[in-house]
């Protein structure tokens, strides 16, 4: 399928040669392509390894997306909301798996935001009403969002979101790159459970002295 990943970080450098290799069709967004091809050298070798990958800006990534693809929402953070609600008309009817953390990673004093009584992935699905919000893969490290076995062959992937059939949809993607434990929490409230644990993850991360975890729901 056709999948269109907003944002040229660490996210998109990891998903997108997992995605090409799935067999799909990439097109990668950004604020100015000519800025990222010039600006941004991890970006550039990215694009040098896989020219088959195509940028454009976050607009007309948006314009060629497919309805029966994906959009990823890979876009910093707090940067997110501002970025996506320009996009809104475009993104009406598409499926977007959002992945962002509402955290800002350029602050040693950072605080989720927002937290507890809202997410990221609601006010995301608010700001997007037209489309098909599914919260998942943000509770690990880029590196094991394509590839879970890079930590343990069953560890547990989230996913929230209002649509059944949109969460459908990026189940199977989720299990086409190796998750085998995909636990559906429900709605995009269940968000803010998954992106609380970063709190978690950031701890975890410091005590063990590696990204490369995940967590299991054992029952
Ligand atoms: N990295 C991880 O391991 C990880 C793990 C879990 C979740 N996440 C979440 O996934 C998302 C992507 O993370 P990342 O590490 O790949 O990248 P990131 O550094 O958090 O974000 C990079 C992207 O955000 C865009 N951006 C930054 N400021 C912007 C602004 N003011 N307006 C519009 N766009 C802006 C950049 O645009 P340009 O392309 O124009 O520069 C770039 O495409 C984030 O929300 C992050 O919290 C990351």
């Amino acid at each position: 399928m056709k999948i269109v990943i907003l944002g040229t970080g660490e996210v998109c450098r990891v998903l997108a040669p997992a995605l090409l290799s799935l067999g799909h069709e990439v097109v990668v967004g950004t604020r100015d392509p000519r800025k990222t091809m010039t600006g941004n050298p991890h970006y550039r070798l990215l694009a040098a390894r896989h020219p088959e990958l195509r940028l454009a800006s976050f607009t007309n990534a948006v314009e060629s997306a497919d309805r029966s693809g994906l959009v990823v929402n890979a876009i910093s953070g707090p940067a997110c909301l501002d970025a996506l609600v320009p996009l809104a008309a475009g993104l009406t009817g598409h499926v977007v798996m959002d992945v962002s953390s509402p955290y800002d990673w350029s602050r040693p004093d950072a605080v989720l935001d927002p937290v507890n009584t809202d997410s990221l992935g609601e006010a995301i699905q608010r700001a997007l009403p037209g489309s098909f919000v599914v919260k998942t893969l943000n509770t690990l490290a880029a590196q094991v969002m394509p590839d879970p076995e890079v930590v343990a062959p069953d560890h547990t992937i989230f996913v929230s979101g209002d649509d059944e059939e949109a969460k459908l949809r990026v189940g199977d993607l989720l299990s086409a790159m190796g998750w085998r434990d995909v636990l559906d929490l429900g709605g995009s409230r269940t968000a803010r459970a998954t992106e609380m644990m970063l709190r978690m993850w950031i701890d975890a991360s410091a005590a063990l002295g590696t990204h490369l975890l995940g967590f299991k729901i054992v029952r």
